[in-house]
């Protein structure tokens, strides 16, 4: 049954969500029906169709009572918007249905497993969150939660686990047993990741800790997920409160994936190798799911969320999702790419090889702020070398967004300060990219109001919002010393 508030909610984003033009929404970026949005939640196959839902609040363009938003699509690109999914109507999630995931179960329904939020007030009058792991179970377009709710709670933690800080589930099958993944907070205030594991999704028993921060990698560790990868079991992590680490982690939320072997024994990652996930501005949150075919895809929320005050005026919605992101692990990497189906919307290819040049210089027909750019330089002379490269984009007389690199230092980096915020926020982040190497490969996506890039094949990624006036679409490349350069351009076309 439909409850009240989710009738509102699905009648609200029904009658307002359809008056956003079009042209205020990405091409093919995820974007919520109205109101706002955050992280990527559910992200899964359900009936041969990609599912994902999102945290959601239909009725501004801020954070609020935590619904879940829907949407689904069969190529990563094209994505048709949906009814709401939930909304915060029981007593044990009345504060927000916080972020989870979705399996198909055998039966042939879809289980969402989420977080209930529930605020209580202490005697001294402090307020804080009991977060409880609760189901529904649906059809693909309308679920019910089960009366069994919450399933697991307080009495499911480890000694010294807080019930204020118990988020995020993220459900996996292996064989015929569902495993499940919170988020946690022991006794030292760092972040834990919990596994619980059961036959029938409802009733869960406690395996043990997949991984612990001990105060590391920042302290309480949000949506986390966790799979094998070219014979390497990889953890995604979004930790809070980050402190820098050279210029691997920056400060504030971040993205931590670590790459290592697995303890199936005592449920416990082996730890190898650590590395931020996405090196740009605007990236948090992300999920996997696996592909028939056997592809890890990833996606995020594209934003961060010290800067979510600094949106554009009059657009009714707020928060786009990344380019999905095929993934792998090489020489102990990450390693990320758009989905391949992207390709598929490539248009009007524009060619150039061997650009020698110096100072600046532009392309006919390099332009645009819908488009996929991969661009290959290095120095002009067989043993000749430059001070450093950049492509400057969504450029008018006043505004644009660079992307410089930099041989000898081995960085990258991205800076939008002069992409139109008018905020005194963070603008520019550097990153470390193979040292050595005789060619870099720089491939852009831009989609109007974002940028991903992707560094040699996807060894590294980098993401930013910018919200310069899509008029400013002029492109054009510097360098310091004589360097030769490969353009390939395609525009992306949603016909
Ligand atoms: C991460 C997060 C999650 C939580 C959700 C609430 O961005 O804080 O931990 O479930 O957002 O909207």
């Amino acid at each position: 049954m439909t409850s009240e508030l989710l009738q509102k909610a699905r009648t609200f984003e029904a009658r307002y969500g359809r008056f956003i033009p079009d042209d205020q929404r990405p091409v093919f970026h995820m974007t919520p029906n109205i109101g706002w949005m955050n992280d990527p939640n559910g992200f899964s196959i359900y009936k041969g169709e990609i599912h994902l839902f999102y945290q959601y609040h239909p009725y501004e363009n801020k954070w609020g009572p935590m619904h879940w938003g829907h949407a689904k699509t069969r190529d990563f690109i094209r994505w048709e918007r949906l009814p709401a999914a939930m909304a915060p109507d029981m007593p044990y999630d009345k504060d927000g249905c916080f972020s989870g995931s979705a399996i198909e179960l055998p039966d042939g329904r879809q289980l969402l497993m989420y977080t209930g939020v529930r605020q209580v007030r202490a005697e001294n009058g402090e307020v804080s969150d009991i977060q409880t792991q609760c189901v529904a179970i649906g059809d693909g377009e309308n679920y019910e939660k089960l009366d069994i709710n919450p399933i697991i709670t307080a009495a499911d933690l480890p000694q010294g686990g807080s019930p204020h800080d118990f988020r995020d589930p993220k459900i996996y099958k292996e064989g015929d047993t569902y495993y499940c993944l919170v988020g946690n907070r022991p006794a030292d205030g760092s972040g834990s990741i919990l596994l619980y594991e059961s036959k029938d999704c409802l009733s869960w028993t406690y395996d043990g800790v997949l991984a612990s921060c001990h105060n590391q990698y920042g302290l309480m560790w949000e949506c986390p997920d966790f799979f094998e990868l070219d014979g390497k079991y990889v953890l995604l992590v979004s930790p809070q409160e980050m402190n820098p680490i050279g210029l691997e982690f920056h400060a504030g939320n971040g993205t931590v994936c670590i790459i290592g072997g697995y303890d199936r024994e005592k449920h416990h990652q082996i730890r190898e190798c650590v590395q931020a996930i996405d090196y740009g501005l605007d990236f948090y949150a992300p999920q996997t799911l696996q592909m028939p075919d056997g592809r890890r895809v990833m996606i995020a929320w594209m934003q961060n969320w010290e800067t979510t005050n600094c949106q554009p005026r009059g657009i009714r919605y707020f928060g786009e999702m990344t380019i999905p992101r095929e993934l792998h692990v090489r020489d102990g990497r990450l390693i990320q790419n758009p989905v391949r189906e992207l390709e598929n919307y490539r248009s009007y290819q524009i060619l150039y090889k061997n650009v020698v040049f110096s100072g600046t210089t532009s392309l006919q027909n390099v332009k645009g702020r819908v488009l996929d750019m991969t661009v290959k330089v290095r120095p002009a002379m067989e043993n000749g070398s430059y001070q450093w490269f950049k492509i400057n984009v969504a450029m008018d007389g006043e505004h644009y967004v660079t992307v410089r690199y930099k041989p000898e230092s081995n960085t990258v980096r991205i800076d939008r300060t002069h992409s139109g915020f008018s905020h005194d926020i963070v603008c520019v982040r550097d990153f470390l990219v193979r040292p050595c190497q005789k060619e870099i490969k720089l491939r852009l996506i831009l989609d109007r109001h974002s940028l991903e890039l992707f560094v040699n094949d996807g060894e590294q990624a980098a993401t930013a919002m910018l919200y310069t006036d899509l008029n400013a679409d002029a492109i054009n490349f510097e360098a310091d010393g004589c360097v030769s350069m490969d353009v390939e351009k395609y525009d992306l076309v949603m016909e």
